[in-house]
C-alpha cells in the first residue's frame, strides 16, 4: 500500500501473465522468493521456525496454497496441515496455524471449505492451538466471514480467529457486525489488487481506517492482532494503547517472515510480544508477487538476482 497505485497495479498485471509466470516460478527462490519464503517444504519450515523461537518470536505458519478449484487439492493441504500440527507438536514449536480459505476449497464450495476447516480444528483445539482465518481478495469476504462464523459456534474465539482488512470500506461495518463473537481479529492493510468500488486507493485512508479499527476493537476489549510493518501506525496504536491502559494481554503485533527484521527485534526487545508469519511450500508464486507489489523496490533486488546469474 506504501506506493503509488499504478505501480503495484503493473507488477499484478504482469505477474497474471503465463510467460512470467512460468519463468518466475522456473528461477524460483534463486529470484529471491527465498527472502520471504522459509523454504518448499516442512522440514525447511520446522527449522526456520526453530531458529525463530529460538530468538524469542513466536509464529503463525502458513502452508502455501491459494484458489484451489479441486477437492483433492484441498484435501491434500488439509493433509499437510495436519502433518505441520504433529511436528509442531512432536519439537514442542509456539507456532498457530494460518490457513486461507480459498486453500481449503471456499471457491468450489461452502460445505467443503466448512468441513476442511473443521477437520483441522478438531485437531488444533483438542492441543490447545489457535488456527487464524485469512483474508483474501475482496470477492471471497462474505463467504469468509460466513466460514467464520459457523466455526464459531463449534471453536470459542480461542481457537480460531479472523482478520479484517483496513482497505476495504466494509470493514468497519463488518467489525460491527462481528462485536458479539468476541473476536480474536488480526488486522492487516490488504494486499490484493482490489478496484476503487470496494477498497480505498489511497495510503492515508487506509492508515486512518487502520487505526479507526484497532482502537474500537481494543477498546471494546477484545484481542488484536497488530499485524503490520508500518512503525507511524504501531507507535500511533501504542500511544493510544498507553493512554488508554490496555494490557499487554490483549494485544500482539505481528510481522512477515523477511520484512523489517530489525524492526521485529526492536518490538521484541521492547517485551511485547511479537509473533512472525512463516509461509512454506511450493505454492509461493502468488505470496511472492503481493510482496513485490506491496514495495517496488524489492522488483529491484529480484532483478539484480537475476544479474548476478
Ligand atoms: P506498508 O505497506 O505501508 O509498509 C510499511 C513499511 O513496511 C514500508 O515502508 C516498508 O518499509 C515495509 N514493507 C512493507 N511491505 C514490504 C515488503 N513487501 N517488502 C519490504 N518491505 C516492506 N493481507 C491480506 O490481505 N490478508 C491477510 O490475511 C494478511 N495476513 C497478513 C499477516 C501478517 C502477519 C502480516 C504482517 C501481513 C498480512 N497481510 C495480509 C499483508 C498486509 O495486508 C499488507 O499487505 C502488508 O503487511 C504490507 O503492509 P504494511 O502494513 O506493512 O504497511
Amino acid at each position: 500500500m506504501a506506493q503509488p497505485h499504478w505501480s503495484r497495479q503493473l507488477i499484478f498485471t504482469l505477474a497474471g501473465n503465463p510467460a512470467v509466470t512460468r519463468f518466475v516460478t522456473h528461477y524460483g527462490m534463486r529470484l529471491g522468493a527465498s527472502r520471504f519464503v522459509a523454504g518448499e517444504d516442512l522440514d525447511a519450515a520446522l527449522a526456520v521456525a526453530r531458529r525463530l523461537n529460538q530468538e524469542g518470536f513466536p509464529l503463525a505458519i502458513q502452508f502455501l496454497g491459494e484458489h484451489v478449484t479441486r477437492p483433492e487439492a484441498a484435501e491434500a493441504a488439509v493433509e499437510e496441515y495436519l502433518r505441520l500440527l504433529a511436528a509442531l507438536e512432536e519439537r514442542g514449536i509456539d507456532a498457530y496455524l494460518s490457513i486461507k480459505p480459498s486453500q481449503m476449497g471456499l471457491a468450489v464450495d461452502e460445505e467443503l471449505a466448512y468441513a476442511n476447516c473443521r477437520r483441522i480444528l478438531e485437531r488444533t483445539a483438542t492441543v490447545g492451538r489457535f488456527v487464524r482465518i485469512e483474508m483474501e481478495d475482496s470477492p471471497y469476504t462474505e463467504r469468509t466471514l460466513r466460514l467464520y462464523r459457523r466455526l464459531r459456534q463449534r471453536f470459542d474465539t480461542g481457537h480460531v480467529g479472523i482478520v479484517l482488512q483496513a482497505y476495504l470500506y466494509r470493514s468497519a461495518q463488518d467489525l460491527e457486525a462481528l462485536a458479539d463473537l468476541e473476536p480474536n481479529i488480526r488486522f492487516v492493510k490488504g494486499a490484493y489488487n482490489e478496484p476503487a468500488s470496494v477498497a480505498y486507493p489511497n495510503k492515508a485512508d487506509v492508515d486512518r481506517n487502520y487505526r479507526q479499527l484497532v482502537q474500537r476493537h481494543l477498546e471494546r476489549g477484545h484481542y488484536a492482532a497488530i499485524a503490520t510493518h508500518d512503525d507511524r501506525l504501531i507507535e500511533d496504536l501504542l500511544a493510544f494503547i498507553e493512554r488508554r491502559g490496555i494490557p499487554r494481554d490483549r494485544f500482539e503485533f505481528q510481522m512477515l517472515y523477511g520484512i523489517r527484521p530489525q524492526l521485529q527485534r526492536a518490538m521484541r526487545d521492547r517485551g511485547y510480544t511479537m509473533r512472525v508469519y512463516v509461509p512454506y511450500g511450493r505454492e509461493w508464486y502468488g505470496y511472492f508477487v503481493r510482496r513485490l507489489a506491496e514495495r517496488p523496490a524489492n522488483v529491484g533486488f529480484v532483478l539484480r538476482n537475476l544479474l548476478r546469474g
